[in-house]
Parts: C-alpha cells; sequence; structure tokens
C-alpha cells in the first residue's frame, strides 16, 4: 500500500503552528486549507498528461493537460470541509463529492448519514479529504461508499494519521494511497491522536 508522509518544510512548519493550544479558529482554518494545498501537489504528482496543440504567441505549440475525466474531491463531512478550499486552489475545476460520515463519540464506529457523489465515478480518480485518520473506521465507510459507486482510483489526504488507523486501512483496502502531513504517535483511549490536533471538526468550526 502507498502511505506518503510528506516531509516538506512548509507543512511540518504549519503543522506546527496548528497544534498550538489556545489557536484560533482562523488560524486553524486558513492552515488546514494551506496543507490541504500542499498534499494535493504532492497527491497529484502521478496524473497522466496528454499533449494538445495551441496557438501561442509566438506560434503554434503543444502543451500538456490533464488526461481523462475530472478527478472529484470527496471531503467528509463535516471536518473535510475545512480541507476543500485549498486543494479547490489547486484544481479549480474538480467536481465535489460530498460524503457524511461521523464518528460515534461512545463507540467510536463509524455512522454514514449522507451521499451526493458526481457521476461517471468509475472514470474518475476521487481525493478523499479529512484532517484526521485515527481508527480508520470513517475513512473504510467512505471508501466502501466509492467502491460501489464503481470507483476505482481513490487517494486520502489527511493533516494526521494514526499508526493503528494506517495499519487498519492497509487491511481492508490495500489499494487505495494515503498522503498525510504527519503519522503521530499514537490513539489516546477516547480515539484521539497523541499528539495530534484535538478535535479538528471542532476548531475548523468554532463549536465546543
Ligand atoms: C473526525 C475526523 C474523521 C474521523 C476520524 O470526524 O474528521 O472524520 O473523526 O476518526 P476515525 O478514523 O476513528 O473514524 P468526526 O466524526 O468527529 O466528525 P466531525 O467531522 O463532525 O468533527
Ligand atoms: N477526530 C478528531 O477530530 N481528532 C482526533 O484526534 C481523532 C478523531
Amino acid at each position: 500500500m502507498k502511505i506518503v508522509e510528506v516531509r516538506h518544510p512548509l507543512i511540518r512548519h504549519k503543522l506546527g503552528l496548528m497544534r498550538r493550544a489556545g489557536i484560533s479558529t482562523k488560524e486553524f482554518r486558513e492552515l488546514a486549507s494551506e496543507v490541504a494545498a500542499l498534499l494535493t501537489y504532492e497527491a497529484t504528482k502521478d496524473l497522466e498528461t496528454v499533449e494538445e496543440p495551441i496557438q501561442g504567441w509566438a506560434g503554434p505549440l503543444q502543451v500538456h493537460r490533464i488526461k481523462g475525466k475530472k478527478i472529484t474531491i470527496v471531503p467528509i463531512l463535516r471536518a473535510g470541509l475545512g480541507m476543500l478550499p485549498g486543494v479547490l486552489d489547486m484544481i479549480p475545476s474538480a467536481k465535489v463529492s460530498v460524503v457524511g460520515v461521523q464518528r460515534d463519540e461512545r463507540t467510536l464506529q463509524p455512522v454514514a448519514y449522507y451521499e451526493k457523489l458526481s457521476g461517471r465515478m468509475d472514470e474518475r480518480i476521487a481525493l478523499i479529504v479529512d484532517p484526521m485518520l485515527a481508527t480508520a473506521g470513517t475513512l473504510i465507510a467512505a471508501v466502501d461508499m466509492l467502491k460501489a459507486a464503481g470507483c476505482r482510483r481513490i487517494k486520502g489526504l489527511f493533516l494526521v494519521a494514526a499508526p493503528e488507523g494506517l495499519e487498519r486501512i492497509e487491511a481492508v483496502h490495500p489499494d487505495i494511497e494515503i498522503y498525510t502531513a504527519a503519522i503521530d504517535e499514537r490513539l489516546n483511549e477516547h480515539g484521539y491522536i497523541l499528539p495530534g490536533l484535538g478535535d479538528a471538526g471542532d476548531k475548523i468550526f468554532g463549536t465546543k
């Protein structure tokens, strides 16, 4: 399975800022979006391009265009919405497929409650975006939905991933790719990532 911890200095710097206790909603939101843009750059490195002829300012030339149907970005409600602007900054013409999966705070089990996918999922690359990959229950539920719709190429972009979740997703869906700004130490007894970011959804939306 392809798991990439993107160890770029800009990502490390920005993620370090996000880990500070007492960070404002505004700053957390801005940084989540900026790191998402940098992860997108890394996760799209292997996209295929086709050459096409255009008229340039000094005459005809061949340029590159991304091959195939447009990418679909898949933000997982709710916290994934915080990464969506940064991904769209990099791929402004992407389609967006929204998936709602919530982790039950007591059992940590995922509850899928919403799905609105782009058409022709079988022809698109899906970029799942969610700040946290903890037990991986949420990610597994989202990948199940995308595969049921015919999607065959799935990449997941995360701000922080836990080793326990990575092991689990590798066992259940080894064919997807993971790009994360950090692989942290472990989960605590409540399923939160340590040192992590705390509750990413609450920090993005200013709740609690
Ligand atoms: C958080 C996070 C992931 C999920 C990760 O969302 O954004 O979606 O938990 O946990 P898991 O890997 O153990 O499933 P949450 O369910 O808290 O909802 P929210 O987006 O509304 O904050
Ligand atoms: N969800 C979060 O928001 N944070 C965690 O550490 C784990 C799940």
